[in-house]
């Protein structure tokens, strides 16, 4: 039996994914929340809780999920790895780059698995669109594009009036500092391939959320950050937990040399591409993704129940479960790795220096195996 521990309320997301895996069981649960504990261990029948971590961490779990605050993903990964435990990591990986490198040295030095949760690259259309670039439908992929506009004003103060996390280690920042949901997809696009460098800019700060919240935010109301990839590809992604404005957490647009691909933007407008699909004009005309659902949809997927994809995020939260179970059993790469994990973290990081410093562009560190101490810098 693969024993789990979740650590954050948030990691019961995965509750139905794990137990949907045979020889597969969440036996515990930690959170500082007395009440959280009562109410979820009841809800979802978890034997075991604990208010303190590292009791976790000594009993016999196997693995932990981290759904704590960002501010404690690397701590809590590297306590986890340090008791041979394997990890399933929320995002963003950490929240500065010397942490980076601490979790790939950890990852490294303990040989167990490390998995980014990044689950808008589990959500079907990403799927689709992912299937469809590796078979070349849209040809060579050199122009990618994600946004995520959240605006968070609910978040910011918990029930009791305090300020939430988020008003530190996600809004309290400059620059994007959230930027895996739009950026993960989108890189998968670009397989193989590293970011060399990034430069963001921002239309500065108005505020207007921050009259919610007890602190003052230092976010910018809106960022826009440009990824140079080495290949010479583009990417460029827009994040925004400030403006107050419908949410839309899920755009996305490709440009191949083939033809194109672009997701909704609200009312009424559907997935879409168009592909030279025998048609040498079909890049004219815009076709319904789900029209090529049936071709391009992993088989899991279609198999999925009901059940199964509302477990969360359109089904992500189910399907990215599999994939760590699998790693695990298997000692095959984890699909998102921790290498993967601080390269696209690092974007939001280094975009905090970029956008207080006149848009300046910051090379992209190399993370890699084994990196000697002398790369692991940040270069002005
Ligand atoms: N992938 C996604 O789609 C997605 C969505 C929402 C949140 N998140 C991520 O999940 C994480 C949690 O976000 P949230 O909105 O659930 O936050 P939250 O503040 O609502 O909940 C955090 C929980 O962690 C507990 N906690 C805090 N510190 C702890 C500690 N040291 N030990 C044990 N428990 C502790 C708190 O009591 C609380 O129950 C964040 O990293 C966020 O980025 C990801």
């Amino acid at each position: 039996m693969l024993k789990i521990g979740i650590v954050g309320a948030r990691g019961l997301s995965t509750v139905l994914g794990f137990r949907d895996i045979e020889g597969v069981d969440i036996t515990a649960l930690c959170d500082l929340n007395e009440d959280v504990l009562k109410q979820y261990s009841q809800k979802y029948n978890i034997p075991h809780t604990y208010r303190v971590y590292e009791d976790m961490l000594d009993s016999d779990i196997d693995a932990v999920v981290i759904g704590s605050p960002m501010q404690c993903h690397v701590p809590h990964a590297i306590a986890a790895l340090e008791a041979g435990k394997h990890v399933m990591s929320e995002v963003t990986a950490g929240v500065t780059m010397d942490e980076l490198w601490w979790l790939i040295e950890n990852v490294e030095k303990s040989g167990k698995v490390y998995m980014y949760a990044e689950n808008y690259c589990y959500m079907p259309d990403m799927q689709v669109v992912r299937n469809m670039v590796r078979k070349g439908v849209f040809g060579q992929v050199y122009y990618g594009e994600g946004e995520y506009l959240h605006e968070l004003n609910g978040l910011f103060v918990y029930g009791n009036g305090k300020s939430s996390w988020r008003s530190y280690w996600q809004c309290g920042k400059r620059g994007n500092f959230y930027p895996t949901h739009s950026l993960g997809p989108v890189m998968q696009w670009f397989e193989g391939d590293r970011i060399a460098s990034i430069s963001t800019f921002s239309p500065g700060q108005h505020y207007v959320s921050s009259k919610i919240s007890n602190v003052r935010l230092r976010q910018d109301d809106t960022t826009v950050t440009m990824i140079n990839m080495e290949s010479g590809g583009l990417i460029q992604i827009r994040v925004d937990c400030m403006s107050l404005r419908p949410h839309n957490l899920t755009y996305y647009q490709l440009q191949g040399t083939q033809g194109c691909y672009e997701a909704p933007r609200g009312l009424g407008d559907v997935a879409k591409i168009a592909v030279n699909d025998g048609d040498p004009n079909g890049f004219r005309e815009w076709k319904p993704l789900r029209d090529y659902y049936d071709k391009y949809m992993p088989e899991r997927y279609m198999k999925a129940t009901d059940e199964q994809k509302n477990a969360g995020h359109w089904g992500g939260d189910f399907f990215i479960v599999q994939d760590f179970v699998n790693a695990i059993r298997t000692g095959c790469k984890p699909e998102i790795d921790v290498y993967q994990a601080a390269e696209w973290t690092a974007v939001g990081l280094l975009s905090e220096l970029s956008v207080t410093n006149g848009n300046r562009l910051m090379e992209m560190p190399k993370f890699r195996k084994n990196m000697p101490l002398s790369e692991q810098i940040i270069k002005l």
